[in-house]
Parts: C-alpha cells; structure tokens; sequence
C-alpha cells in the first residue's frame, strides 16, 4: 500500500483522515488521547481491526505524555482513558479487545514503575499492529481461493487497508488473489450514508488497478438476478458465538439477496472480532449515528428539514445466510458455534 491507515511516531499517533477520502490524502496528527478519541468517534479512522490499533495507540500515547511518577496515580488516570476508548464507538469488538490487551499490560506491570509501564504499553500497540497485519495476509491466504478468473465479486462497505492496520480483510482476500495473478472484476457498493464502498474501496481498488465498479446499494438485487454476480465477500464488526455477524447496514439485505439468489455469501474476519461471551447476534450492541448522515450530504440538506429519521450504522446477518467465516486461522464453516469456539483461544 502506498499509504498508511495509522503510524506511531513517538510523541504523536498519525492517523490517515479517511473522511477526506478519495478528494485529499491528509494525515492527522494526534498528539494527545483525546484527540485519538475524536478521531476513532469522527470516524477519521473506522473499520473493525484499525479502531483497535487506534485505541492501543491512543493508550500508549496518553501513557507517555502523562508526567505522574506515582505509580497509583498513573494507573489511575490510564484506566480513564481506557474507559474513554470504550466509549467511542460501540459495535466493533475489535476496540474492546484492544484495550483489553493495553489494561492488561497496565494491571500487570504498573506496579514495577511508570517508565518501565510506558515501554511495555508502547510496544503491545506496536504488537497489535504488526499482528494486525500479518492476520489479514494469513486470512488472503485462507481466503484467495474462493475467487476464480472471471468472477464478478460484490462487497459492501470498506474492509480494507484503511479499515486494518493494512492489507485488508475482505479486501485482502481479493488482493491475495489479484496477486497470485487471478483476473476477476469488483462490485463496490456505494454504502450510503458515509459512503464508505464508493470513497474507500474503490480508492483502494483504483490504486491496485483491480478493475472496480461502483454501484448504489439498491442495485445488488438486480445485479444478482441478471447473473452478475458469483461471490458476496464482506468484513465484520462482530460475530457472536453463533456466527451472527454484525457488519456494515446493508449487509444483512445482500445476505438475504445472497440466498435467494444463490450467490455464496462470506464474511472475512480475524479471531479479535469474535466475541463469544454473546450466544447471538440480539446481543450485539448496534451503534445508531446522528440522523444528520441520513438527511444531509457532507453537509448538505437532502430531506425536509425537521424530517425524522433513523441511522443505524450496522445490522446483524444470521448465521444461517452465511457460507463461511474466513480467518486468520482458515476458513471456518458451519456449525459455527462448535467450529468459532475451536479456533478461538
Ligand atoms: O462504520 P465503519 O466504517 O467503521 O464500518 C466498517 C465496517 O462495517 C467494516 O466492514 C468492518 O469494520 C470490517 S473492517 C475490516
């Protein structure tokens, strides 16, 4: 990738401003944890697994600027921040696990001294994001050989490099394949409102020169009944111990369109989006965004004003309109809940 979806710089977390995105490539400078936290809840950086990395970044950051020696003290005012990184966005389990992992290092280690915390928190968000990395090459790996020469794919939303540390999840999978020297062409979804298919994915795709085809939402049903598509491939939010998966609003219709039609539907993931304390998708906590995405557009008014209206920003496939789940550790197939927990140390 020519670009980087998130860096740490030492004293700074540089976040691509994905709501730029595709009319200007300008980084954001966050040089404080709360400015970390604007951004995850502006969504300058979203998707799944980059929200994660944010949020470790941002835990990391708030460790090193804070001047306490006091070991208490510094505990103390880094669990606030951990509880502020929970709060920005409530859907995507990968952010829960991430500052999991930094509260962890904090318990453990806080005791041995503040600078030595700072280090060991410092280097987790670093180790999340390699990590990060290497899953989404492990899952175009698992994943690559579900795309034929020919194929027409669809996916909804953006599961690439900008919602990852890089690389991609649904979009790896189609990297992985592209790579390997497989020819195929892509269907991007536009994902109203905030157009993350038509800014992201295709900007993604463009710069690959995977051949990609924007569509408006409404137009997967007569796509699929004309044949033109073989494959549904998304990324997810969160996926219950059942394999109900909360993604990206609009997925859940492509889910059902998928059926109907025939059209193997996938959804790519890493194990941190498996969240098996919930036995189904009712569980999952859905994020409902300012109702302003919904009746304007970047700014402009597109309803009546004073209108009602709702925004959801993700809903829940079942289970059952699920072919597979693909991971870093293969693909996993039905039943998911015997299969998820296997995989899931
Ligand atoms: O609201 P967003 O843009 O953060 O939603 C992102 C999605 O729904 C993605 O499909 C999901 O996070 C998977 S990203 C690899």
């Amino acid at each position: 990738m020519k670009f980087k979806t998130i860096e740490w710089k030492g004293d700074r977390v540089r976040i691509l401003d994905q709501r730029r995105l595709p009319q200007e490539v300008r980084y954001l400078d966050c040089r404080d944890a709360s400015s970390v936290t604007q951004a995850i809840r502006t969504m300058a950086i979203r998707g799944a697994p980059a929200i994660g990395v944010a949020a470790a970044m941002g835990i990391a950051l708030a460790a090193k600027k804070t001047l306490s020696h006091q070991p208490e003290a510094f505990h103390k005012s880094l669990e606030k921040v951990c509880r502020e990184m929970r709060q920005t966005r409530p859907t995507a389990v990968n952010l829960f696990w991430a500052v999991d992992r930094m509260k962890k290092i904090l318990d453990q280690v806080y005791t041995h001294g503040v600078d030595e915390t700072k280090e060991r928190l410092v280097k987790e968000a670093l180790n999340i994001l390699k990590e990060d990395i290497e899953i989404n090459r492990k899952i175009g790996m698992f994943g690559k050989r579900l795309i034929k020469n020919g194929d027409r794919v669809l996916t909804h939303c953006n599961a690439g490099a900008l919602a990852t540390a890089g690389y991609g999840t649904a979009l790896g999978v189609i990297y992985a394949a592209w790579a390997e020297g497989k020819r195929f062409c892509v269907f991007a979804d536009e994902t109203r409102p905030q157009m993350q298919g038509a800014r992201l994915t295709a900007w993604e795709l463009v710069q690959k020169k995977i051949p990609v085809t924007i569509v408006t939402d409404n137009m997967a049903g007569w796509l699929m009944e004309k044949g033109q598509v073989n494959l549904v491939l998304v990324g997810a939010d969160r996926i219950a111990r059942n394999g109900d998966t909360a993604n990206k609003i609009g997925t859940y219709s492509l889910a059902v369109l998928s059926k109907w039609h025939g059209v193997p539907f996938y959804v790519a993931a890493p194990t941190s989006t498996l969240d098996l304390t919930l036995d189904s998708g009712l569980d999952i906590p859905i994020e409902e965004r300012d109702i302003r995405e919904v009746t304007h557009f970047r700014g402009y008014p597109i309803a009546p004003k004073g209108v009602k209206a709702f925004n959801p920003a993700f809903d829940v496939t079942p289970h059952s309109l699920v072919h597979a789940i693909i991971t870093e550790k293969g693909l996993i197939r039905k039943p998911f809940e015997k299969n998820l927990k296997r995989i899931k140390v």
